[in-house]
């Protein structure tokens, strides 16, 4: 009796979602931060939503080859174009969560066909991503998803090849062995970082940030930890508790702010508990603040 009567109800539910999922076909469609649609073919410069990075590039590590996909550090850097392929050869644009190849161009150096491909990174005990990898292997398929944060704004996934029901997350670290900042895999889903895409064009125009906004970047963020920082007198302590306690850790990771989750990316090396970044964060917001 139960069994029947639920039927009727998720059949109708699923067809409610079906028409609501394909009523309009293209708010599936990946698009760069000026709102259209990516197209295949076309060449694209990766960099985060939030903040002031370099775009994501390729470059080399120790040795020439392979080519590391790297966020360059200076925020006026563009970076590399790459092309987003499909793996349905059939699409002309790029759909969210569909199966794609990134395609960083070929490096005759490194006799690589530039695809980024997932490797495990002994220095950093982790999987970080080359731009050397061959389309037909499976690990150089990713996916892009949507995110709750800005708009046109993304996440890049990773299905693994053996589950791909798991995925991890593409983010920036800071690499152990060369300094750079490589683009490699975290399976928390909070540490993931948020990318736009700006398509190449003869004129293009990335805003650039202003020098006091990268000053105080560079004062604020880069310098000395917010525990080692001498508390100033002319600060109140009311004041920086109220503020304290302003900045709690969201239940939706997608409502952190930006401060925050650059505060995220800069523990992602260290041990540092979720808990004990935010407190950080708080303790530097609320001293720049008061
Ligand atoms: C490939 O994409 C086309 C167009 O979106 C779609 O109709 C087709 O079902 C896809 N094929 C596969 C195998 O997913
Ligand atoms: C790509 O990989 C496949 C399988 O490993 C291999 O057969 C093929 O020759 C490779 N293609 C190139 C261009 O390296």
């Amino acid at each position: 009796m139960a069994t029947k009567n639920l039927v009727p109800t998720a059949t109708t539910l699923f067809l409610l979602l079906l028409t609501l999922t394909t009523a309009d076909t293209a708010s599936d469609l990946v698009r760069d931060v000026e709102g259209k649609p990516l197209k295949v073919g076309s060449e694209y410069y990766i960099r985060r939503a939030v903040g002031f990075f370099g775009g994501i590039g390729k470059s080399r590590r120790r040795g020439p080859c392979p080519l590391y996909v790297i966020e360059y550090q200076n925020p006026g850097h563009k970076g590399d174009p790459v092309k987003f392929v499909p793996v349905n050869k059939t699409q002309k644009e790029i759909h969210l969560s569909s199966n794609i190849k990134i395609d960083s161009g070929k490096s005759a150096i490194c006799r690589s066909n530039g695809f980024w491909r997932v490797i495990f990174d002994a220095y950093n005990r982790r999987n970080v991503i080359i731009a050397s990898g061959n389309s037909s292997d499976a690990r150089t398929t990713f996916r892009i998803e949507k995110t709750q944060g800005p708009l046109n704004a993304y996440k890049i996934v990773y299905p693994l090849p053996t589950t791909p029901t798991r995925r991890s997350y593409l983010t920036v670290f800071r690499d152990r062995l060369s300094r750079l900042k490589l683009v490699g895999l975290t399976d928390n889903s909070a540490r993931a970082v948020v990318f736009v895409f700006y398509k190449k064009k003869k004129d293009v125009s990335i805003i650039k940030p202003s020098p006091s906004a990268s000053n105080a970047m560079a004062a604020g963020w880069r310098s000395s930890a917010p525990h080692r920082r001498q508390p100033s007198p002319k600060k109140s302590a009311q004041g920086i508790k109220e503020c304290k306690t302003s900045i709690l850790p969201p239940e939706d990771h997608s409502k952190k702010s930006d401060e925050i989750i650059l505060g995220f990316e800069e523990f992602e090396d260290d041990k540092t508990s979720s808990d004990e970044v935010y407190a950080l964060m708080a303790s530097r917001i609320c001293w720049r603040r008061c």
